[in-house]
């Protein structure tokens, strides 16, 4: 096993059609699609890869929650960690004794893992979710130090530069995207904080809410320079994967005299 902060990794990303509801269902997928992905050292799979998406109410969002400590999601996840020897971060509703949170679960292959409750909730999800109550965190894993965010998360590039003002060679970032900008959007979030982003965005359409909510696919692995390095169909199941050479990450230096974090002027940043 490759130790802490480890230069080159390979990383994936898993794109599929999240059955709405059907918890087992869609368990019984992501085991498999993780167990035949190709070998690597970071797998990340969508948001709410569980439960589904569009709830039509706040009772069907709870009977599909579950504790971060000990649900359903937690051991499979952890066992398939340990199964594959890498880091993976799957979407899910959380069940907390205060209420649901749209979270999503870092485990690494010994069983260690983090829990990060989305803080920007988007449309709709207010109904159901609280807001996360703490900052996204930076983890260093055997695949690097990754900070996590999901989804809507991209919109705030705040919450993006706290993460890599704090050490993150990677964000990854679980997804259920329904705008059309975040993938081009993800190349800004790599480039000016020069750090790896991984998009997983889940496909298929929602429709238990009594509308249509499609997602758009386009999962995607972008380099600190804004290379896509590894692009998915919008339409179809699919695993990328890349080779991720964190030493592009650690330097931050642009252009030869330019450097991306001593350069910034906070103070005459007002408003912020
Ligand atoms: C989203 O945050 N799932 C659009």
């Amino acid at each position: 096993m490759k130790g802490p902060c480890a230069v080159k990794i390979t990383a994936a990303c898993i794109q599929f059609p999240v059955q709405f509801a059907m918890a087992d269902a869609n368990r019984a997928v992501m085991a498999d699609l993780v167990g035949s992905a190709p070998q690597a050292d970071l797998l990340v799979l969508p948001e709410l890869a569980v439960s589904g998406y569009d709830f039509p109410d706040l009772a069907t969002a709870q009977s599909l929650a579950e504790s971060f400590e000990e649900g359903p999601t937690r051991r499979l996840v952890t066992a398939l960690a340990a199964e594959r020897n890498a880091t993976l971060i799957v979407g899910y509703a959380e069940q907390a004794p205060e209420g649901l949170y749209n979270s999503c679960m870092l485990v690494m292959p010994d069983g260690a893992a983090v829990n990060y409750r989305k803080l920007h909730l988007f449309n709709r999800e207010q109904r159901w979710f609280l807001p996360g109550d703490k900052p996204a965190p930076v983890v260093d894993t055997p695949a690097g130090r990754i900070g996590l965010l999901v989804c809507f998360d991209w919109f705030f590039p705040e919450a993006a530069r706290s993460l890599a003002l704090r050490g993150a060679q990677i964000l990854a970032q679980p997804a259920n995207l329904v705008l059309p900008w975040c993938q081009r959007a993800m190349f800004a979030r790599s480039v000016e904080n020069r750090v790896f982003t991984l998009t997983a965005n889940r496909i298929g359409t929602d429709t238990a809410a009594g509308r249509e909510l499609c997602f758009t696919g386009q999962s995607q692995i972008v380099s600190p320079h804004g290379e896509t390095l590894a692009a998915a169909p919008s339409d179809a199941p699919a695993t990328i994967t890349a080779t991720l050479d964190l030493a592009l990450a650690d330097d931050k230096t642009v252009a030869g005299e330019n450097h991306l974090f001593e350069n910034r002027r906070p103070e005459f940043y007002p408003g912020l």
